[in-house]
């Protein structure tokens, strides 16, 4: 098997933002290697969410191209992309974005409750496992606004993993805890990715975060830097 899971040529975003052309992504290549914690670290509005957006394919590039496992993603129609990510990719957002009114086992199973008769496990002693991991064990019925902002952001990283992911992409993960819960949950993090063998890039304008990753890479205005 191949060490490189995915592989990043040149990718670029342009907005145009009525008569002005903002390149919020340039020339961006890069190697994402199976099992590795990679960090891409810059400060605002430096590129990181539309790089992780168009490495994620929420979002389309304007140039460039990208290959998952070999597979160009730009050979893929809408539903076939869809499933793609269904099945390689975990997303964790910087709002945890969980559903107030669904208590944790149900957050965690919400992506593959439509598909729960076709997966090859069972899925809700795969959510179990996983929020048992997380050290929720005891919480399974609690709702989010019953929990801790950084043990929230833990749902969300088993809700990420639900699937099996290849790929973890996390967008500023800790951006809204402070730095006890950021920890807490940086552990669930690195735990999940050991014990699942997950690959995980986490863009992050904290040094304190991205130094958690095995290797850190720059980005300034759209760019990588060294
Ligand atoms: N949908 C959009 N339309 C126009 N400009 C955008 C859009 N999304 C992002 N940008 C611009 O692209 C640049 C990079 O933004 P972003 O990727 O969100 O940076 P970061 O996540 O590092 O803060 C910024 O200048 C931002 O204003
Ligand atoms: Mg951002």
């Amino acid at each position: 098997m191949n060490d490189i899971l995915m592989e990043c040529w040149q990718l670029g975003k342009d907005y145009s933002s009525g008569t002005r052309m903002v390149r919020a992504v340039k020339d961006v290549s890069l190697w994402l290697k199976r099992g590795y914690f990679t960090a891409i670290m810059g400060p605002s509005g430096s590129g990181k969410t539309t790089l992780l957006n168009l490495i994620g394919t929420l979002d389309v590039p304007t140039h460039g191209k990208l290959f998952f496992e070999g597979v160009a993603v730009d050979s893929l129609n809408d539903d076939q992309l869809a499933d793609f990510r269904r099945e390689n990719i975990g997303f964790v957002f910087q709002l945890f974005n969980l559903i107030p009114s669904l208590n944790v086992m149900e957050n965690v199973m919400i992506p593959l409750l439509p598909f729960r008769n076709e997966l090859s496990f069972d899925l809700e002693e795969r959510a179990k496992e996983l929020i048992e991991m997380i050290g929720l064990g005891e919480r399974f019925d609690h709702l989010p606004g019953e929990l801790s902002g950084g043990e929230q952001q833990r749902v969300a990283i088993a809700r990420a993993m639900i699937n099996h992911p290849k790929l973890i992409l996390a967008d500023e993960p800790t951006g809204n805890l402070d730095t006890g819960m950021g920890k807490e949950v940086m552990n669930s993090l690195k735990q999940l990715k050991e014990e699942q063998g997950t690959t995980i890039l986490l863009v992050t304008h904290d040094v304190n975060i991205a130094s958690h990753a095995s290797e850190i890479l720059n980005i300034k205005d759209g760019m990588l830097v060294s």
